[in-house]
């Protein structure tokens, strides 16, 4: 299966709130609506990520970054929403969002990502799991005052690390600029001719 990673678009939000209601908050008042995403992607602190394949949006996920504001304060990555359509899992795609987010969370100089599952869902558990997070505490009636969440976490790599993500964003972004460049000089030369 080939899945394009991208941004969350506008006309995805519908979508994702739908992925959200039927994968996530499966059995529970359902709070990730349309106005609730939207009001999270426009913050600053938020960014998301889509895995599309050719029938559409095969998996999502929503993270919280609290970027250190010295290079010697803590940052922490917060996933917020991740879900994978049902006929997609078991190849790697749930995987593939989450290393984007401990990416994305590297480049900001982030080090520790965290996230709550429901208690009651091994799937995720056993998941986060494999992707080297543990259980950090359990929380009761986290999720609308119902069922308990697991605390789970993981501490990424150190400055070494960091920096190989900060060098491979950096050259993305000088590509993507040098492109931008090329693009307007060969707009104004036929603009020219
Ligand atoms: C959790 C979820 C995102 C995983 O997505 P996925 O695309 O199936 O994940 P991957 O294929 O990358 O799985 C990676 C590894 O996680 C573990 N894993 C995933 N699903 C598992 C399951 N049902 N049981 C046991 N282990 C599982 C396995 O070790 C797996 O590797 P393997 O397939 O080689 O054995 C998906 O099941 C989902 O959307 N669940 C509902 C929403 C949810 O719980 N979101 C997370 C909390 S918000």
């Amino acid at each position: 299966m080939d899945l394009q990673l991208g941004g969350v678009r506008q006309s995805d939000i519908a979508a994702l709130a739908r992925m959200s209601r039927d994968l996530i908050e499966v059995g529970l008042p359902w709070t990730w609506r349309r106005q609730r995403l939207v009001r999270a992607l426009l913050r600053d602190d938020h960014v998301g990520a889509v895995l599309r394949g050719e029938a559409g949006i095969v998996g999502f996920c929503v993270m919280q970054l609290s970027i250190p504001a010295g290079s010697d304060a803590a940052g922490h990555a917060h996933l917020v929403l991740l879900a994978v359509d049902p006929a997609a899992r078991r190849r790697g795609a749930g995987s593939r969002l989450v290393r984007w987010a401990e990416q994305t969370a590297l480049v900001g100089g982030v080090r520790h990502v965290s996230l709550e599952t429901r208690a009651s869902s091994e799937t995720a558990r056993a998941f986060y799991r494999a992707l080297g997070y543990r259980e950090i505490r359990r929380v009761e009636r986290y999720y609308s005052g119902r069922e308990a969440a697991v605390v789970m976490g993981r501490e990424l790599l150190g400055d070494a690390e960091i920096n190989r993500a900060r060098v491979r964003a950096d050259a993305l972004v000088a590509d993507a600029i040098t492109r931008a460049l090329d693009d307007r000089r060969r707009g104004w030369a036929t603009a020219r001719e």
